[in-house]
């Protein structure tokens, strides 16, 4: 199984500041090093945090496949086929979310999802429709010609211990579906170092994006040698 990196994060903490830093692409560089698998950003239609340069830069100058995540927008798309990532995962995206919030209603938005799916494939991007554990929203994902569904996880990982047995279940079920159909299956949102046993239990998984919980670690796992490189620095201080 691999794991894609979402960095989305490290630019929320750019914009916040307007600064140059943290710089995504340094994050994904750090995160090759450390043997991840792909690198997931998403340019969202109000530029939160991902900026169309960083999508330039991170195509360019890292060495990980780029998973471009996006809804279908006529702006973003033409951005796709500019940069063109290794693969490009719809979403839906609300203005006021904080996070994507649910999969993508490809039964209701059929003809627009299956002909920007092929749009993206025809210029050799692979595409993935993020989705709820649902079978007829996975059937119709299979007629629009993506091999690849990204199973949201966010409701399994957000349900209390009593709801998660369901969750699981509708997961797997999904999962083992997705596969008889012969599409590919990754799984991501809100997964983390205590519920990826869980997760794990998903079968036929190719590839889980995750983001916000490994860079949430990594101000954890830093934060004691950047006070500590802070105060040296400091140290020679004669006033
Ligand atoms: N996959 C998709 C489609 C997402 O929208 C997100 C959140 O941006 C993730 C994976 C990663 O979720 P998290 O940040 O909760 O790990």
């Amino acid at each position: 199984m691999k794991l894609g990196v979402n960095i989305d994060h490290v630019a929320t903490l750019r914009q916040a500041r307007g600064t140059v830093y943290p710089d995504p692409l340094d994050t994904a560089i750090l995160c090759a090093r450390a043997g991840a698998h792909s690198i997931t950003a998403h340019l969202r239609e109000d530029r939160r945090h991902i900026q169309d340069d960083d999508i330039f830069r991170l195509k360019e100058l890292q060495p990980l496949p780029l998973n471009l995540e996006m809804a279908i927008v006529e702006s973003i798309v033409e951005i796709a086929l500019d940069v063109l990532p290794a693969e490009v995962c719809l979403v839906p995206e609300k203005r006021q979310e904080l996070t994507t919030e649910g999969g993508l209603d490809v039964v209701a938005h059929f003809d627009s999802i299956k002909s920007t799916v092929q749009i993206l494939l025809e210029s050799g991007i692979d595409v993935s429709l993020f989705v709820d554990a649902d079978e007829m929203t996975i059937a119709a994902c299979k007629d629009t010609g993506a091999r690849t569904i990204e199973l949201h996880t966010g409701t399994y990982c957000d349900a209390g211990p009593n709801e998660r047995a369901v969750q699981m279940e509708q997961l797997i079920r999904a999962a083992d579906y997705a596969h008889s159909l012969g599409l590919r299956v990754n799984a991501g949102h809100g997964i983390n170092l205590e519920n990826l046993g869980g997760i794990l239990c998903i079968p036929h998984l190719d590839t889980l994006n995750i983001g916000h919980s490994i860079i949430c670690r990594a101000v954890f796992e830093g934060l004691e040698k950047a006070v500590k490189e802070m105060l040296e620095a400091m140290q020679d201080y004669e006033g």
